[in-house]
């Protein structure tokens, strides 16, 4: 038995379905994923994931209370440590302090938080004296032990109570610098020790809205 031209289709024709299928096959499963995507996938992401930031409210070195609600309408930088930092917390606020300076009048635009992980040693009064030797517009905040881990979770900063030998301790903490929009949404962050220009040009893009 011999097979006419006529019942099989031409190699070319063959290759022409299978790619119009795979074809077909491809723009379904991109329909479906587009579908089933914003439901499900991002509903996971959005529930296991929470954003970077939240509401808190804390004590500054005067003794104000401040809460998330109070910063709206101003971005703001916001960074975790403590007073007997020997190097880390003193070098970010400096660096904090010429980045200020360097903004000239736009620093005015932005506020800046530095939020103690000791809190029990770090009182309003004790931030008060140690803030003194930087920018008067870095606003020291601190609060209860309670306080301080419910922010700290919410910037998922990693900070710990670490002894020394002399039977004191100190802390072990994130070195980020986090920075927030106008309405408390995070936009970014500055590594310890990230150059200068880089940390202005981020400044600056918080201050005009955009993505740091
Ligand atoms: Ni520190």
């Amino acid at each position: 038995m011999t097979s006419t031209p006529t019942e099989v289709p031409s190699p070319g024709r063959r290759i022409g379905t299978t790619v119009a299928t795979a074809c077909l096959v491809l723009v379904l499963l991109g329909v479906a994923v587009m579908l089933i995507w914003p439901r499900t996938v991002q509903t996971a992401i959005n529930n296991t994931v929470s954003p970077i930031g939240g509401p808190f409210t804390l004590t500054t070195q005067t003794g104000a209370k401040l809460s998330d609600a109070d910063l709206r309408g101003k971005p703001f930088a916001v960074f975790f440590g403590f007073t007997r930092c020997p190097e880390v917390c003193p070098t970010t606020l400096w660096e904090t302090t010429e980045a200020l300076k360097s903004l000239g009048p736009d620093a005015d635009k932005l506020r800046v938080l530095f939020i103690s992980v000791d809190p029990t040693r770090d009182t309003p009064e004790f931030m008060a004296r140690y803030l003194q030797s930087f920018d008067s517009r870095i606003t020291g905040l601190t609060g209860t032990e309670a306080d301080v881990a419910a922010v700290g979770k919410e910037y998922r900063i990693y900070y710990k109570k670490v002894p020394t030998e002399d039977g004191d301790y100190t802390m072990d903490h994130t070195a980020t610098i986090f920075l927030m929009g106008a309405e408390g949404q995070f936009k970014g962050t500055i590594s310890y020790g990230e150059d200068m220009a880089i940390r202005l040009r981020k400044l600056r893009n918080l201050i005009a809205g955009a993505a740091a």
